[in-house]
């Protein structure tokens, strides 16, 4: 059975003081759960003292992006090692925000995607599809892309145990959401193509988060879809209350 998991990406928001008040909240009133492991994704900035703050719990640490060079004269980049070095497990790549106002192309999350796992991160890989391109109907072809041109060269053994991310970019930080049968089709398009790339054990066992406008109203019924295995909540994740109910909602 694969594990539902919650993530909370908290993008550009929260100094220092505002990042240990938001995890001390979420401490207090997050209800821990067996089938649903909960993750928390705070700037490079607040990665230490939260990490600091999160030991003895079953929180996960994820960063929001990284490099993909080991160290040396890249002005402004974090390496695996440095996130290893203050507690972070998982690592969010490929995000739509990086993709689009970073250019950051399917050739660099595969190598990013390489090196994370090198170093023993979990990749929370992200994939989805502008409006643009689901109204011209090329919504698969857009995925497959990025899923196939992300995991060039990835064995099935480097992969199993990372996680996708379904994200449309339209749905992203508008409010709206993909229904939960426009989000289960998509789901079931990425495990299958998981499957051809590698196997039918590791498509199933891989879990497939749903990111975009995610709240406590729709996790549910979202997340309660065959092949929807939890969600990356960017949004509804900056308030402790809001993000403990998607948890308990999952
Ligand atoms: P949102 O962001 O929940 O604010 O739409 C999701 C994400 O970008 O991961």
């Amino acid at each position: 059975m694969r594990k539902k998991i919650v993530a909370g990406n908290w993008k550009m928001n929260n100094d220092l003081n505002e990042s240990i008040s938001l995890i001390n909240e979420i401490k207090e009133i997050l209800v821990d759960r067996d089938d649903v492991k909960v993750i928390v994704a705070p700037p490079f900035t607040s990665l230490d003292s939260v990490s600091q703050l999160l030991r003895g719990t079953e929180i996960g640490l994820s960063a929001q992006n990284m490099c993909y060079e080991d160290s040396g004269a890249f002005t402004g980049a974090v390496s695996a090692k440095m996130l290893k070095s203050v507690g972070c497990e998982y690592v969010i790549l490929g995000h739509s925000e990086r993709r689009t106002l970073f250019g950051e192309t399917n050739g660099d999350v595969n190598k990013k995607i390489k090196k994370a796992i090198s170093e023993s991160l979990i990749p929370i890989f992200c994939v989805g599809e502008t409006l643009e391109e689901r109204e011209a109907g090329k919504m698969k072809k857009v995925i497959k892309k990025q899923i196939k041109k992300g995991l060039k060269g990835i064995s099935e053994e480097d992969f199993s145990g990372a996680i996708v991310a379904y994200e449309p970019v339209w749905a992203i930080g508008t409010g709206k959401t993909a229904t939960p049968e426009q989000a289960q089709e998509v789901h079931a398009f990425i495990r299958n193509l998981l499957k051809e790339l590698y196997s039918e054990t590791l498509a199933e066992n891989t879990t497939i988060q749903y990111g975009g406008s995610v709240k406590p109203e729709n996790a549910s019924e979202l997340i309660g879809q065959k092949d929807i295995d939890g969600a990356l909540v960017g949004g509804a994740c900056l308030k402790a209350d809001s993000f403990a109910n998607i948890v308990k909602n999952a």
